[in-house]
Formats: structure tokens, C-alpha cells, sequence
């Protein structure tokens, strides 16, 4: 593993992921290969466009000419795909960027990998595509997958073609199914930056339905962690689970948000509940843990990072909440009164 491409590298956890492996790898190059789409921000790789061995390329993961290309022109040994269209609500309101960019595009991604004979291509997965978990239950990674949304359902659907290009023409794969992340670079359309944003504005912050829906929030840099070892110690063709094992009620999340912020807890509103609404989502994490995986942070520890990160970088989040943002929050929420 020497050069890396990494597609969506300049979204949340990819851009965290690129920072990380340029830190702790000095002889890896890395190019990232993204869209730019709405939650693309070239100036998550701010830090990391000085360096030598960082590249960045703007194309389409459907663009098959282009993926070859890149490619190419950097002798990538690696492919690593975390991109996606990965907002659930927009994945309802609109499915066909799911479909295209979630399944279309990683098959792009796989032809692209087969037919140049690359030593690796890891899959960034979900816990979603398990479907909800009733308590006390907790998915393991050969349970059946039971995706729910537009969005999970196309996660679930690339993960089918991973493993098919593994058994049908032997391409060197892995797949890691991630918990829900936080940390810094968090488009503020997701819960936590949403209403850590919304709470420093004393704007409501929208729970859908109860808010008793439980998630398991990681810290994004665990998470790159747990990426980084079934990359350099997972076996080909398998699966791993990564997340805290910990889950927290959505209201529960927001009161602690706003005791962070210093808050008034009646900025809290109750809204019409996300259609097919996941209830629980929980992983067992053992076979990441057998490879000597432990996640570092606890939900409050993580939680504190990211909403201290969020205070300190409005100049960051400020411009984002404008133009496009505003009209989908608009739809989004005007509907749910
Ligand atoms: P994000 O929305 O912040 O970033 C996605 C990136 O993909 C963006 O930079 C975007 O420009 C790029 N992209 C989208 N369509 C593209 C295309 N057609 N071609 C090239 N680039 C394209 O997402 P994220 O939260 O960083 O998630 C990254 C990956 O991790 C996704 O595959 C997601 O399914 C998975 N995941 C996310 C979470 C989470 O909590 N955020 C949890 C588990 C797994
Ligand atoms: P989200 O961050 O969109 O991640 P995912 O749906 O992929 O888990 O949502 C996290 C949880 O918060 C989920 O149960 C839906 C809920 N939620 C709200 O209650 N209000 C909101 O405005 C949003 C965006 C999410």
C-alpha cells in the first residue's frame, strides 16, 4: 500500500480519514478524488494542500474515464470509497442521487480496481444497512441485512457488489460498517452539528417524532482508527463492525448539547417524525476488537469535542448555512410544522 486514492476524500470522515493517514503514514500519497457536491468542502483539506504527497482531483466516482484516469496518472495500488450521497432525509425527499452515487458509482469504482488489478479497494459501509435493532439486541456482521431508507438500501446494495466482485474475479476487498460519526467537518445538516449550530443561534433544535431513537455516536478519529487497522490487518473479503457499542436516545443527545452550550432546554421541539424512521441501530464490535481495536472516546467526551470544535470554527460552518442550505432547511422542516 503506497499510493491511495481516496473518493469523497473532501466530506466528513474522509477528509478527517486523509489528515489522519498523512500524519501517520509518511511514505503513503494520497489523492482525493471527489465531486464536490454540496457536503464536498475543499476547505476541509486546507491542512493538507501543502503537502507533497497530497493530491486532489475533482470528478464524478460515475465517470468511469475519469476514475481510470486518476488512477492512472498516480499508480494507485488502493482504492477507498467513502463517497456517497449520505443524508437519509434527502435520500427520501430525493432518491435517484442514492442510487446512482451509492451503487452506480462504487461499481465504477470496483470495474475501475478489476481491470487495473489493484492490490486493495475497502468499502465504507453502515449500521444501517442491518435495518433497526430491537433491544437488547446488537447486529453481528453475517446477520442479515435489512436496509430500510433510500439511502441504507443503496449502502446495502454497493456492499453486495463489493463482495461479488471478491468471489466472482478474486479483487482484494474489505468493508467496514461504521456507527454514526461526529467530530469536526460535520455538514450541519446531520443531528448533532444541526443542533449544536441551531442551539448557539438560540434556533430550535427539530427531534423528530419522541426522540427516543437510539444511535451509537462515535468520534470520527475512532473511527478512522478502526478504517486504518482492517485496512493494514483485515482479513480480504470479510466485514467489521465499528462503533462504541454504546447507544444514546436522540433527546437525550440534545439536552447534553445544549448543557454544553449553556442552553435553555425549551429550545427543544418536537417535529413530524422521519418517514420509516430507524428506532434503534446497535453493533457488536468483537471481530474488530479481536485486531486490537478499542474506541477512545466515550459518547460525552466525543460529544464535548465536537461541539468545543463547532464553537471555535464558525468561520467554517457560518457560510455554509446560506443559499442551498437554507432552501432545503426550509422544505425539509416547514414541512414537519
Ligand atoms: P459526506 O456527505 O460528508 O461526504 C461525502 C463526500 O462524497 C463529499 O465530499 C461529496 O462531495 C462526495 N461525493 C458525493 N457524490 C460523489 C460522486 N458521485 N463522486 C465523487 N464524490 C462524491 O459523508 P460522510 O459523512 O463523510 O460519509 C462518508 C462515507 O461514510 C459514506 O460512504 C457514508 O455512507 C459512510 N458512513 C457515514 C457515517 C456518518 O455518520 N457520517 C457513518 C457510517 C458510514
Ligand atoms: P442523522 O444525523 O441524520 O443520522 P442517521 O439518520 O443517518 O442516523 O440523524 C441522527 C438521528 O437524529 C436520527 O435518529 C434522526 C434524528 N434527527 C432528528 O431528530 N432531527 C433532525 O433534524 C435530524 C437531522 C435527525
Amino acid at each position: 500500500m503506497r499510493n491511495l486514492l481516496v473518493a469523497g476524500g473532501a466530506g466528513f470522515i474522509g477528509s478527517n480519514f486523509v489528515h489522519y493517514l498523512l500524519e501517520r503514514y509518511a511514505d503513503y500519497t494520497l489523492v482525493v478524488f471527489d465531486k464536490l457536491t454540496y457536503a464536498g468542502r475543499i476547505e476541509n483539506l486546507e491542512r493538507a494542500r501543502s503537502n507533497p504527497r497530497f493530491h486532489f482531483i475533482q470528478g464524478d466516482i460515475c465517470d468511469m474515464a475519469a476514475v481510470r484516469e486518476a488512477v492512472q496518472r498516480y499508480d494507485i495500488d488502493t482504492i477507498i470509497n467513502f463517497a456517497a450521497e449520505t443524508h437519509v432525509d434527502r435520500s427520501i425527499m430525493t432518491p435517484d442521487a442514492v442510487v446512482s452515487t451509492n451503487i452506480n458509482g462504487t461499481w465504477v469504482l470496483l470495474e475501475v480496481a478489476r481491470e487495473l488489478k489493484l492490490a486493495r479497494f475497502h468499502q465504507i459501509s453502515t449500521d444501517e444497512v442491518y435495518g433497526a435493532i430491537p433491544a437488547p439486541g446488537r447486529s453481528k456482521e453475517g446477520d442479515p441485512l435489512e436496509p430500510r431508507s433510500p439511502y441504507s438500501a443503496s449502502k446495502a446494495g454497493a456492499e453486495h457488489l463489493v463482495y461479488a466482485y471478491f468471489i466472482t474475479y478474486g479483487l482484494p476487498v474489505t468493508t467496514t460498517r461504521g456507527s454514526n460519526n461526529i467530530g469536526p467537518f460535520h455538514y450541519p445538516e446531520k443531528a448533532v452539528p444541526l443542533f449544536t449550530t441551531n442551539a448557539i443561534d438560540n434556533l430550535p433544535l427539530p427531534i423528530y417524532g419522541d426522540g427516543l431513537q437510539m444511535r451509537d455516536y462515535q468520534y470520527v478519529l475512532d473511527h478512522c482508527e478502526g478504517i486504518d487497522l482492517v485496512l493494514h490487518n483485515g482479513a480480504l473479503g470479510e466485514v467489521y463492525n465499528v462503533g462504541t457499542e454504546v447507544e444514546t436516545a436522540n433527546i437525550e443527545m440534545a439536552h447534553k448539547i445544549l448543557d454544553l452550550l449553556g442552553k435553555p432546554h425549551s429550545l427543544i421541539e418536537h417535529v413530524v417524525d422521519r418517514a420509516g424512521h430507524d428506532r434503534r441501530y446497535a453493533l457488536d464490535c468483537a471481530k474488530l476488537r479481536a485486531l486490537g481495536w478499542r474506541s477512545q472516546h466515550s459518547f460525552d467526551a466525543a460529544l464535548e469535542r465536537t461541539v468545543r470544535w463547532f464553537v471555535d470554527n464558525e468561520s467554517w460552518w457560518r457560510p455554509i448555512k446560506s443559499g442551498e442550505y437554507l432552501e432545503y432547511y426550509r422544505k425539509q422542516y416547514e414541512e414537519r410544522g
